[in-house]
């Protein structure tokens, strides 16, 4: 990662414009001399720098909202340490000026990509658990109108896949790393015409890891349209009699059970059991009904009434865990006299998310952006804002 090992950190005016970066206000660690945060602008990104004051005095970058790519980060790294006139004892940073050939992979999403505005343009297929992504690409090439969603959280599987995507010229193919049994709630109704579930981790001994849940179903019978199919293909016996059961309760859907039935494109598993002669079994579940739209209500603004700085202060770093998920108030930061920062883990106990909360001049808001909008994020979000308003 890179840092700049300093020999003493000086603080600056803010907000301060040092050549193209804008540096905008600084948060310190409260009660301690552990350091600082400072806000920074540049290319558009706004992300922290961390100034940490050990046994050496580090300036680096805050993980949660470390910028990519990264000569961002050093370009910034170096003009803060310039402009205050900070020297610098050695650092692991090239002032390198940014690489023209190494943009950002178009077809990664973030999850905001999807929570904020999901592409409703054309048809929808998901591939859970890609893997080799051999079907994934072989069903986005054979459907260009089509546009195809792989969720995958092995890295490894997601840059392979990018790289087949770049090879195979596929423009209809988005890669989502997300875990698939919180990506549904940010899927539009009726507008997915496959779900594909080919060869999911079995996980015989923890049962609560599995995709295939009935919160998972109903999910997926609300985002699939009229006729649309959720194909679930597994070797495992033991998975596919689960998912009949999980699938018993009362649905808008009908299912039928295959056995060794030839798909045109076999994955590595696939390939594996074959060899050891094992039973591989389709659940097909097809959609017979409309579903109305998700209400998931609320935003991520503050109640206007007043903030006191004492509630902020006594705020308690336990964990408030409930049957949505769970807040924890991590760090707390102050800026200045009277302001304060939180440094927040928030939103599903499977995916949740850290960010900062800033209160000044009686108000309050996240930073540098919203959390994604998640229901369980949008619960966790009630929670604190009645915790800051005492
Ligand atoms: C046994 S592999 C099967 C891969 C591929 N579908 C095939 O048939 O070869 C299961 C894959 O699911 C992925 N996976 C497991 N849990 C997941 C989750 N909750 N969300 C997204 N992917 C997941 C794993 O990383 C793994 O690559």
């Amino acid at each position: 990662m890179p840092h700049l090992n300093l020999e003493s950190f000086n603080t600056l005016t803010l907000p301060a414009y040092c050549g193209d970066v804008e540096f905008l206000f600084q948060a310190d660690y409260a009660n301690s001399d552990e350091g600082a945060l400072i806000a920074t602008r540049y290319k558009g990104r706004e992300f922290f720098l961390v100034y940490k004051n050990g046994s050496k005095k580090l300036l680096k970058s805050d993980k949660i909202t470390r910028p990519s790519p990264n000569f961002i980060l050093k370009h910034a790294l170096l003009a803060y340490a310039e402009c205050s006139a900070s020297p610098i004892l050695d650092s692991n940073v090239d002032n390198a000026p940014e690489n023209t050939h190494l943009k950002t992979h178009d077809a990664l999403k973030s999850i905001s990509y999807f929570a904020e505005n999901f592409p409703q343009d054309r048809e929808v297929r998901i591939e859970i658990g890609f893997g080799s992504a051999r079907h994934l690409l072989h069903q986005a090439a054979a459907n260009p109108d089509i546009l195809f969603i792989g969720l995958e959280i092995h890295k490894p599987s997601i840059e392979q896949a990018l790289k087949q995507i770049v090879i195979q010229n596929l423009n209809n193919l988005m890669i989502l790393d997300y875990d698939a049994r919180l990506f549904l709630e940010f899927v539009p109704s009726n507008i997915v015409g496959k779900i594909y579930v080919h060869f999911p981790v079995p996980w015989d001994k923890k049962p609560h890891r599995r995709v295939i849940s009935e919160a998972f179903l109903k999910e997926s019978e609300r985002v699939l349209r009229v006729g649309g199919t959720l194909e679930l293909r597994t070797d495992s016996e033991n998975y596919y009699r689960f998912a009949l059961e999980t699938f018993s309760s009362p649905s808008v859907s009908r299912f039928d059970v295959r056995k060794n039935q030839e798909i045109a494109i076999v994955s590595k598993y696939e390939d594996r059991w074959k060899k050891q002669e094992k039973n591989i079994y389709d659940v097909t579940f097809t959609c017979e009904a409309e579903s109305p739209e998700p209400d998931i209500i609320g935003d991520f603004t503050f109640a206007g009434a007043p903030i006191d700085v004492n509630v902020i202060d006594r705020l308690s770093k336990d964990t408030y865990k409930r049957d949505w998920g769970f807040l924890h108030v991590e760090r707390l930061f102050s800026i200045g006299e009277n302001g304060r920062m939180i440094r927040l883990a928030m939103g599903s106990f499977d995916r949740p998310e850290s960010t900062y909360v800033v209160i000044e001049n009686n108000s309050a808001h996240y930073y540098p952006s919203f959390p994604v909008r998640s229901s369980a994020n949008l619960k966790a979000h009630i929670l604190l804002d009645e915790l800051i308003h005492g």
